[in-house]
């Protein structure tokens, strides 16, 4: 049977000066990945980081990413990829002076906001997901949260994500780590959060070809594991509050 098209909402595939696409070429290099693994909407999300953390969205940052995006976008249309913004924002930077519907997944009302991952040292990130998540509420947006399996905090108690999962907010898991890709601690995690029944939608998190833009391979695996009605919606964009569909029409 064939796969869905995939919807891919976390990937960093475009340059904008992070730890993701490193040129114009790489970029091209990644989203050929993608296409070729049955993604059909890929959104670019650099990193929006904290003042303090390695990747800020500083202006050379944006302008970097405001000049590569269109390049990239026009060139892979050719290859039936909608390529679409994005940005991956960490909690505290929807402070009081942010609008968040400048951060949102471009065409939804929605924006990825990053849970803080095992390099970050947030023993209780729960009070800082929820402020962010109800600024973003309040702008009109559902909130999206990457990688909770990756938080130390979720993985030794994967039940404190529930009040979020409650909220009507879409926990969103890293497809690699449903391989192991992310290490055992986090590939446990991340299976437990989809039994648990709190994850709604799962995605790349591409950095490069190492961590490439592909999720057939654990799409195959949560299928396996839960059988396609249940797979299909977690990676086919079919959740998502979308404002323009566009492309993500196109589902098998
Ligand atoms: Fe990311």
């Amino acid at each position: 049977m064939a796969a869905p098209g995939f919807v891919d909402v976390h990937a960093h595939v475009v340059p904008s000066g992070d730890d993701g696409a490193a040129s114009i070429e790489h970029a091209l290099e990644l989203c050929r990945i993608a296409v070729d693994a049955g993604t059909r909407v890929l959104f670019a999300t650099p990193h929006a980081h904290a003042p303090w953390d390695r990747y800020p969205l500083t202006p050379a940052r944006r302008r970097t990413y405001d000049d590569a995006f269109p390049v990239v976008r026009d060139a892979v249309a050719a290859w039936g990829l909608e390529l679409r913004r994005g940005f991956e924002v960490f909690p505290t930077v929807l402070d009081h002076d942010v609008d968040p519907r400048d951060y949102r997944l471009d065409g939804t009302d929605a924006v990825l906001l990053e849970f803080p991952g095992w390099w970050l040292d947030y023993p209780d990130p729960i009070p800082m997901l929820v402020e962010a998540g109800r600024r973003a509420e309040a702008a009109g947006l559902v909130p999206v949260l990457a990688h909770p399996e990756r938080c130390p905090a979720v993985s030794d108690d994967p039940s404190i994500v529930r009040p979020l999962a409650e909220r009507g907010w879409h926990l969103c898991l890293n497809a690699p780590s449903l391989l192991g890709d992310h290490g055992g601690t986090s590939e446990k995690a991340a299976w437990q959060l989809l039994e648990d029944g709190v994850v709604t939608i799962a995605a790349s998190d591409a950095h490069g070809l190492e961590r490439p833009p592909r999720l057939d391979l654990a799409f195959r695996a949560v299928e396996r594991r839960y059988g396609r009605e249940a797979a299909v919606p977690l990676f086919d964009g079919s959740v998502l509050p979308w404002a323009d569909r566009g492309a993500a029409t196109v589902v098998v």
